[in-house]
């Protein structure tokens, strides 16, 4: 180190020392916003071309991602010889093989996310091969429902639309951080008749999302029921004709709730674990949970509904869930964002987001969301398969 230093000294370079390096490229890292996902190796000069190389590692991954150049004489960075940022977002998010998929554990410590808040446009089974393995620490979501509404149509049978669903739970494993929960909001869903002498179908999709869990991986934890108040979203036909008759057997209570099923990716590690793990004590501290909490596993909560989308969660539930089961500073994914519920809720607990979704409509009203959740820090969200977050028209 001392040669170095000293050649740099006699060629009389501004940039005397490995630790000036450091902080020429901390600028840059700090500008490209990528100061929280990246650290410095090394630094090391060479005298031949009058440089220095700063090697960028990823912290999660402890890999090297690529370098800065700085010109030794100026202290300026050769923007040309230095790796782009996209480059190293993109070899930070495990593209282009330049990252390898798995996140290195050191002794077994619970190893923090750097992914940043991240919106991805397309089909979540795809999108969750992009992710690095286990850099989210909770998955909230409520699929999409099984033909139930004329907008969704995609799914010839229901075996279709399990084996899809099982698909993004299986991806989702990989993606989830040891010991970490996946939330889901689900119900039965009624399919309708479709003549007066057909019977209408219900069917337990909850049961059947409780074998996928299980058969991909994860332990049951929890099974929580969202109470909706009443008249708030309730199919009160469905009780009509047992209310006229009173027949045995025609009896059919109306549905007033939904399941919140809380599953943990499976490991010998207790949920102790993760708190003891966790690298920074003031965080836990600070995500503790005060006395208003679900003393229960009923949860009463009125519905939500937007004219934007048929089907999105109360952002009470999202926020709820996210208290419950993460850490302030934590990566909260949500599979089928729709509007972004999950999002817009990390962000108001400290959290950060990964929102995918495939109906580009959606997705443009995330982005327009976003700005108001995020103000001027809207300009870092990540995002896939669409256009950067264009800020110039909000005011900060
Ligand atoms: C029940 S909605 C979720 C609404 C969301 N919780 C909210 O509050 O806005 C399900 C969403 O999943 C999306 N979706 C369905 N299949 C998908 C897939 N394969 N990949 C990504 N998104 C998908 C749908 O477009 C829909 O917006």
């Amino acid at each position: 180190m001392l040669t170095k230093t000293t050649v740099a000294t006699k060629r009389k370079y501004n940039v005397l020392d490995v630790k000036s390096a450091k902080k020429v490229a901390t600028f840059w890292l700090e500008r490209a916003k990528l100061e929280n996902a990246i650290e410095f190796g090394l630094p090391e000069v060479d005298d031949r071309y009058h440089i220095w190389r700063v090697p960028l590692v990823g912290k999660a991954s402890h890999e090297r991602i690529g370098e800065i150049v700085i010109d030794a004489y100026t202290s300026l960075i050769l923007e040309d010889k230095s790796t782009a940022p996209e480059v190293l977002e993109a070899r930070l998010l495990g593209r282009n093989g330049h990252q390898k998929a798995k996140t290195k554990k050191q002794n077994g410590a619970y190893v923090l996310s750097s992914l940043r808040n991240t919106i991805a446009h397309g089909d979540s089974e795809e999108l969750l091969q992009e992710l690095p393995a286990e850099s989210v620490n909770l998955i909230f979501t409520s699929p999409p429902y099984y033909n139930a509404r004329p907008e969704y149509t995609d799914y010839v049978t229901y075996e279709e639309y399990l084996l899809k669903i099982r698909k993004i739970i299986q991806n989702a494993h990989r993606v989830l951080a040891e010991g970490c929960f996946f939330v889901m909001n689900v119900s039965p869903v009624l399919i309708r008749r479709s003549s007066r002498n057909e019977a209408s179908r219900r069917i337990a999709v909850p049961f059947d999302m409780h074998r996928l869990f299980t058969e991909e991986g994860y332990d049951f934890i929890d099974d929580i029921i969202w109470e909706k108040p009443e008249g708030a979203g309730w199919a009160t036909s469905r009780g009509r004709r047992f209310a006229a008759d009173r027949n045995p057997l025609q009896y059919k209570p109306v549905p007033v709730t939904e399941y919140i099923l809380v599953y943990r990716k499976h490991t010998d590690k207790l949920i102790d674990w993760n708190i003891r793990a966790h690298p920074n004590k003031e965080i836990v501290k600070a995500s503790k949970i005060g006395d208003d909490y679900e003393r229960t596993n009923v949860w009463r909560i009125t519905p939500a509904h937007d004219p934007r989308h048929p089907a999105i969660f109360p952002i009470e539930l999202a926020e709820k869930v996210i208290r419950y089961y993460s850490f302030v500073g934590d990566v909260v994914l949500d599979p089928f964002a729709g509007i972004g519920t999950v999002g817009k809720a990390a962000i108001k607990l400290g959290r950060r987001f990964v929102l995918l979704e495939q109906n580009p409509e959606y997705i443009s009203i995330i982005r327009e969301e976003t700005k108001s959740w995020l103000g001027k820090e809207v300009q870092q969200v990540h995002t896939i398969n669409c256009a950067p977050i264009d800020a110039s028209n909000i005011l900060f």
